[in-house]
């Protein structure tokens, strides 16, 4: 029998109250919202409050949780630690050590209980951005920005991205795309990060794990993979034949299919917009026509839909963003769901542990007499071992 390309799908293997996601209609929920609803009327901060605690804040707790994410300000050693290795390392490998050196200095580092969780996620969302933004300056050989308490997360992170700040359309196509990407129920890192965080590991541990399993190219790694193809491609008239071609050779085109959703990604229509907007500013290449034309082709030739890989290449794109910060980008933004997940697990106080079904030899006797034994001593005597 053929081997799925997923393994574990559909198998329930947590009670979860953060994400919902109707694979059929396209739907996604975080707490019971729409995402279109929370991508049309929220922002960033307002939605990671929301996942982290479960209601949408009033305005006093949302201005309190906006002024817990004022601490961006990285601590000296992490500031270090990019500053020595910005140039000879690779952008998900440097976001993964300097998350891990944010634990040095946490007075809630080991702690798994809610209020220590809670003040660490709050840090973590504050500080990622200012990570990425720090390893983009130095490897470009440029100071770096200092975080600006007074712009709004989107408007910070862009103004210490590029060194000035950005107008408010483009802001707010950053902040959406980063709604969009906060969460997304038990998805690899997520779940990756629940494993963790069930052995009663931190929650620094436990993102440092989910940002290591983010980075593989079947899963937030494929936006960059996606932008690269159609790099490749060039044109939107040279797509159809391309992605024919790929379809031929049975290779997987990067932002299409998905292992939950049959119905368009809802997240994918909501960037796809954002793309097309953006494209009608000019610039070659076109790449929401590139991606509009793979898109068309696929669906053609194998009924595929884009997920939000798709065009959260172009959206950064057009954000000015490079190709390679799109995962840590990505990791950014998702930290928010990664956390509140870490807090229900460290809240359910389990271990998780599945089994696997054993297909290697069955069991055989060790042949000592045909080989000569590396252990140089028995505990328990030749005798014991020949019996
Ligand atoms: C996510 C993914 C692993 C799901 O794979 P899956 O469960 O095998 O998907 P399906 O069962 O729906 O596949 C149906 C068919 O479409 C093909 N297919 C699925 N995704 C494809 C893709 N991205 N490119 C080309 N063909 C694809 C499958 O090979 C299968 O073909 P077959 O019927 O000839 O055997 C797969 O779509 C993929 O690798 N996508 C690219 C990576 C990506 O964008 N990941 C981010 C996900 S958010």
């Amino acid at each position: 029998m053929a081997k799925k390309s997923v393994q574990l799908s559909g198998v329930v293997v947590a009670e979860s109250a953060i994400c919902s996601i109707d694979p059929d209609q396209g739907v996604l929920m975080y707490r019971g919202y729409d995402i279109a609803e929370l991508a049309e009327h929220s922002t960033y901060e307002e939605t990671a409050l929301l996942l982290l605690d479960g209601e949408l804040p009033d305005s006093a707790a949302l201005a309190a949780f906006e002024s817990e994410l004022a601490e961006r300000e990285l601590p000296s050693e992490t500031a270090e630690a990019i500053d020595r290795s910005a140039l000879d390392s690779a952008p998900m490998d440097m976001v993964r050590t300097a998350v891990s050196t944010l634990s040095f200095g946490d007075p809630g580092r080991g702690e798994t209980d809610q209020q220590a969780g809670r003040r660490t996620a709050t840090r973590l969302i504050a500080q990622l951005p200012t990570i990425v933004a720090r390893y983009h300056r130095r490897r470009q050989g440029l100071e770096p920005v200092a975080p600006d308490t007074s712009l709004s997360y989107a408007e910070n992170f862009l103004a210490m991205l590029h060194g000035e700040s950005p107008d408010e359309r483009t802001a707010r196509a950053f902040d959406v795309a980063m709604i969009l990407h906060a969460e997304h129920e038990l998805n690899a890192s997520t779940f990756t990060a629940r494993v963790v965080a069930g052995t009663g590991a931190d929650l620094t541990g436990a993102v440092v794990a989910a940002i290591a399993a983010l980075a593989g190219p079947l899963h937030g790694g494929a936006n960059e993979a996606a932008m690269a193809m159609f790099e490749r491609f060039g044109s939107a008239e040279r797509a159809p034949e391309a992605v024919r071609g790929m379809l031929e050779r049975k290779e997987k085109l990067s932002g299409f299919g998905h292992p939950l959703y049959r119905a368009y990604d809802p997240r994918a229509v909501i960037l796809k917009r954002i793309s097309e907007d953006f494209s009608q500013d000019g610039g070659e290449p076109n790449w929401y026509a590139i991606t509009e034309a793979a898109e068309r082709t696929v669906f053609e030739e194998k009924g595929l839909h884009p997920n939000v890989d798709l065009y959260s290449g172009s959206v950064y794109r057009y954000l000015g963003i490079p190709t390679d910060l799109f995962t840590p980008l990505f990791a950014a933004s998702r930290v928010a769901g990664w956390s509140a997940h870490v807090l229900e697990q460290h809240g359910d106080d389990r271990i998780i542990r599945p089994s696997s079904e054993y297909v290697g030899p069955p069991r055989r006797p060790f042949p000592i007499r045909e080989r000569a034994s590396p252990a140089r001593t028995t505990l328990f005597g030749a005798g014991h071992r020949e019996s």
